[in-house]
């Protein structure tokens, strides 16, 4: 089975780390070319040391991380550090990892990456803000041709908004980015709130990754009680949606998720709606076929990947 081909980019992030816990566990599935990171839950040297511990813990020293974009393209930056704490990470012990990031910035990472290999042979996935790859898209414009797809968390269209009435925090965050990828026409999978909001983690889920043993695990279940607390006292008050586990499920086990064709354009101007994806599935024919949007996922299936993955 030959491996994919993947960068990572993140905004690290209680559940940005679930998610590249599995994706440094998927030695087999995957060849993780590198992780990159963004500003976007915390602050830009935040997410950048954060993936560097995460990487430790897992032992996985091999991918480099290469720190990006410290700001959003255009709008001011915007934080969720009531979601994930102030060090970005809940109340995970931090400690100052031994290898941090690489000298070459996020962006020409990306460009570095996917230009020096054959097309449609790398994916990206991208669970934060969209700011680096849209960057790199500018600066890059044979890019969006040469990339094999994108999959990414972000938007909203039945679920409504997690940080404005109308908007998810990755797109309102950066919605210009999101626009810039929209419009790229390299295949793109969203992952939005409508099925992020279907994997939620219950306690049967914790338990069998807890049981499991050993330094990831137990960081997980660490990251698992600090989400369930937050999405208790500020939000649903139900088990805490795993937003950024969901792309890298897809790519693993896509049979796991329902899509659907659609037309997705991105608000960026207007101040109550900014961020707000609208999703259209009416034309299926529409010179956009290249974004699939989830509406339906098999959560217990999720974590029963993420629990074996785990387990290697
Ligand atoms: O709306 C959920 C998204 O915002 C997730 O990526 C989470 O990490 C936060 O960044
Ligand atoms: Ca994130």
């Amino acid at each position: 089975m030959t491996k994919t081909s993947l960068i990572f980019d993140c905004d690290p992030g209680v559940d940005d780390a679930i998610a590249l816990f599995l994706a440094f566990a998927a030695r087999d599935e995957v060849d993780l070319l590198g992780v990159t990171t963004v500003a976007g839950n915390v602050a830009a040297a935040l997410t950048a040391r954060n993936a560097c511990i995460l990487r430790e813990i897992a032992q996985r020293e091999d991918v480099p991380v290469a720190a990006g974009c410290e700001r959003p393209m255009v709008r001011a930056p915007i934080d969720a550090g009531h979601f994930h704490g102030q060090t970005g990470l809940g109340d995970l012990p931090i400690s100052t990892p031994q290898k941090g990031v690489e000298a070459i910035h996020g962006v020409d990472f990306i460009i570095n990456a996917v230009m020096s290999r054959p097309s449609d042979t790398v994916t990206v996935a991208v669970t934060g803000p969209m700011t680096n790859l849209a960057m790199a898209m500018v600066k890059e414009p044979r890019l969006s041709r040469r990339l094999a797809r994108i999959i990414a968390m972000g938007g909203a269209r039945s679920e409504g908004g997690n940080i404005t009435a109308s908007a998810e925090y990755n797109i309102y965050a950066d919605p210009h980015a999101a626009q810039v990828v929209a419009e790229s026409g390299t295949p793109l999978v969203m992952m939005g709130l409508d099925v992020t909001h279907q994997v939620r983690a219950a306690a049967r889920h914790i338990d069998a990754i807890a049981a499991i043993g050993g330094p990831v695990s137990k960081a997980c279940v660490n990251l698992f009680g600090f989400m369930d607390r937050t999405e208790k006292a500020l939000a649903s008050g139900g088990d805490a949606p795993q937003h950024d586990l969901c792309p890298m499920a897809y790519l693993l086990a896509p049979t796991l998720f329902t899509l659907r064709p659609c037309r997705m354009e991105v608000e960026t101007s207007s101040p109550l709606t900014s961020g707000h994806t609208a999703v259209d599935f009416r034309h299926r024919d529409s010179p956009q076929p290249h974004i699939k949007w989830a509406i339906s996922a098999d959560a217990d299936g999720i974590f029963a990947l993420l629990t074996d993955h785990l387990s290697r």
